[in-house]
């Protein structure tokens, strides 16, 4: 085991833990963001340098503190080690110095983007960035293109976080795309025209955290604060079947994985769950979903056996529409808990 201090908060942690995991042990505001690792990715992590930290204590065996920040979601802590993170202007400053260059080339598009509302830049460029760019230059743009008939890909917003290479890699039979090129020049692409086609592929939406990756079935339906999120799950061949669904009145607009409170996937879902089951009658409902009390989605959002009411008023409506078809409250849905 091996203690920590992080912004003057100690922890004990296993051995090979990172300093980020760390932070999140703690919880609160002294988790460093994390725009490119993800839990549940393997090799995730070190492209975006968000989650800098500075180490202002080695450890007990040699106390000296490294020379520059460090990437909290690549660094393993030690026993004795000291951390800042919201404590140091100066690990806030460097903060600041990388979403600049994380929107650099970024495009003014959040009035009409689909991510806005959930968008980890979005929250990133508020909490850390500057006003104003001091950016002179033209900005890199690319054509949108349709990856697979579900998958847009707007390349401007990418900021080159691997995340949904990674799910490539990982969750689906092989990869078509990753990354060409290099510095300026580098761009997700996929391989010679191909179309990423697979069972677990929209995962990649999900990962993404902006809006270069949207699911072509939601785009342009709704903002995102408009929706009604609920937690639903039916029982699927493919996948846990567990997911979250977005309605706008009783129209299922989407469905995507659940996500846990750093945003990121609880379970993966296949895509005849996200993209083909857009009938309230294929999901059991369990109730509203939690969401984090400082989203713009959580404004008029309550998770109150009232709201399920609401929502079973707009669900009988749906199963009127769909005359006769089954429609199911699941278990534990009257529970204003429900997470
Ligand atoms: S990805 Fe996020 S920051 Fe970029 S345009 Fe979309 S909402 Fe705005
Ligand atoms: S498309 Fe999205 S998930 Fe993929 S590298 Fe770009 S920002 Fe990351
Ligand atoms: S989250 Fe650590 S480098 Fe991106």
């Amino acid at each position: 085991m091996a203690k920590v201090t992080i912004d003057g908060k100690t922890i004990e942690v296993p051995d090979g833990t990172t300093i980020l995991n760390a932070a999140r042990m703690i919880g609160g505001e002294i988790v460093p963001p994390a725009m490119c690792y993800y839990s549940k990715l393997k090799t995730s992590g070190g492209y975006c340098r968000t989650c800098i930290v500075k180490v202002t204590k080695g450890s007990e065996k040699d106390p000296r503190p490294m020379p520059k920040p460090v990437a909290s979601c690549r660094t393993t802590v030690m026993d004795g080690m000291e951390v800042q993170n919201i404590t140091s202007p100066d690990l806030l400053e460097a903060r600041a110095g990388v979403v600049e260059f994380l929107l650099v080339n970024h495009p003014l598009d959040c009035p009409v983007c689909d991510q806005a509302g959930e968008c980890h830049l979005q929250d990133l460029g508020y909490e850390n960035g500057k006003v104003k760019t001091r950016y002179e230059f033209k900005r890199r743009t690319f054509e949108m293109i349709d990856i697979g008939d579900k998958i847009k890909l707007h390349m401007n917003r990418c900021i080159l976080c691997y995340r949904c290479v990674k799910v490539s890699d990982q969750l689906t039979p092989y990869r078509v795309h990753g990354v060409l090129n290099r510095g300026e020049q580098a761009e997700i692409s996929t391989y010679i025209k191909n179309v990423i086609d697979n069972e677990f592929s929209g995962n990649v939406i999900d990962v993404c955290p902006v809006g270069a990756l949207t699911d072509k079935t939601f785009r342009f339906k709704s903002r995102v604060w408009f929706t009604k999120p609920v937690d639903a799950h039916r029982d699927c061949p493919t996948c846990s079947g567990k997911v979250r669904i977005w309605f706008k009145g009783a129209d299922v607009l989407r469905v995507t994985a659940r996500k846990d409170e750093y945003g990121e996937v609880v379970e993966w879902i296949c895509n005849n769950c996200r993209f083909d089951k857009k009938q309230v009658s294929d999901w059991t409902i369990e109730g509203p979903a939690h969401i984090s009390k400082h989203s713009v989605i959580s404004a008029n959002h309550y998770e109150t056996p009232f709201a399920l009411s609401a929502l079973k008023a707009d669900v009988k409506k749906q199963q009127k529409k769909l005359e006769g078809k089954k429609v199911e409250l699941g278990e534990g849905a009257l529970n204003p808990n429900n997470k």
